[in-house]
C-alpha cells in the first residue's frame, strides 16, 4: 500500500527547520520561493541544495539560470515567507535587495545568505534537487525564523 503522503508530511513537519527565499534570475526577470528542503551537501567542494517541486515555476527557471542565492530569514520575516509562498510573479520592488554574481537578488537584512552556481540537478519524484556550488556568501545577526509542524515559531529566549 502506498505511503500516506499526509502522514509524510507530519512526520517530516517535526524536523524543525529554518526558512528560507530561494531567489534567482533568469533571462532578466527575477523570482524567489519559501523553501525550507534546503541543506549543505559537502563542504569539500562546497555544495549545498534545494529540492523544488516540478510543478513550482521556480523549478522552470532554476532549470535556466546561472545559479541561485539561498536567503536565510530572520524571525520578524515571516512575512517574507508567507509572501514568497505564494505561486506567481514575484515582486522585488519594495525589498532592499543588492545583486550576486549569479545575478539573484539577495535580500539585504537576511540572517544570512549564499550565491551559488548551479552545478548538477537530481531527480527524485515530484521533487528536483538543484545542487549549487558556493560562491560568495555572508552571515548576519538575529535569529532565525522556524518552521515545526506546519507553523512558523522562534527559538525560545
Ligand atoms: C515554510 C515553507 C517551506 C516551503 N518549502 C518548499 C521547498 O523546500 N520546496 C518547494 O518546492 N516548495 C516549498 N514551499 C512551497 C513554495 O514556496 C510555493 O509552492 C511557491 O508558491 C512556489 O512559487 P512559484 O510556483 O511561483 O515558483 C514551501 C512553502 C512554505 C510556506
Amino acid at each position: 500500500m502506498a505511503f500516506d503522503p499526509l502522514l509524510q508530511r507530519q512526520i517530516m513537519g517535526r524536523f524543525a527547520t529554518g526558512v528560507t527565499v530561494v531567489t534567482t534570475s533568469c533571462d532578466g526577470q527575477l523570482w524567489g520561493m519559501t523553501a525550507n528542503a534546503v541543506m549543505s551537501l559537502s563542504l569539500a567542494p562546497p555544495l549545498v541544495v534545494v529540492s523544488v517541486d516540478k510543478s513550482a515555476s521556480m523549478h522552470g527557471l532554476l532549470q535556466k539560470a546561472e545559479g541561485f542565492a539561498i536567503n536565510i530569514l530572520k524571525r520578524e520575516q515571516e512575512d517574507l515567507s508567507v509572501r514568497f509562498a505564494q505561486r506567481g510573479p514575484k515582486d522585488f520592488a519594495d525589498l532592499a535587495t543588492k545583486v550576486a554574481q549569479t545575478g539573484a537578488p539577495i535580500l539585504a537584512d537576511a540572517l544570512a545568505y549564499v550565491d551559488c552556481k548551479l552545478v548538477d540537478i537530481a531527480g527524485a519524484g515530484d521533487h528536483d534537487m538543484f545542487i549549487g556550488e558556493c560562491l560568495a556568501g555572508e552571515v548576519g545577526s538575529g535569529a532565525p525564523l522556524i518552521f515545526f509542524g506546519g507553523q512558523y515559531a522562534e527559538l525560545a529566549d
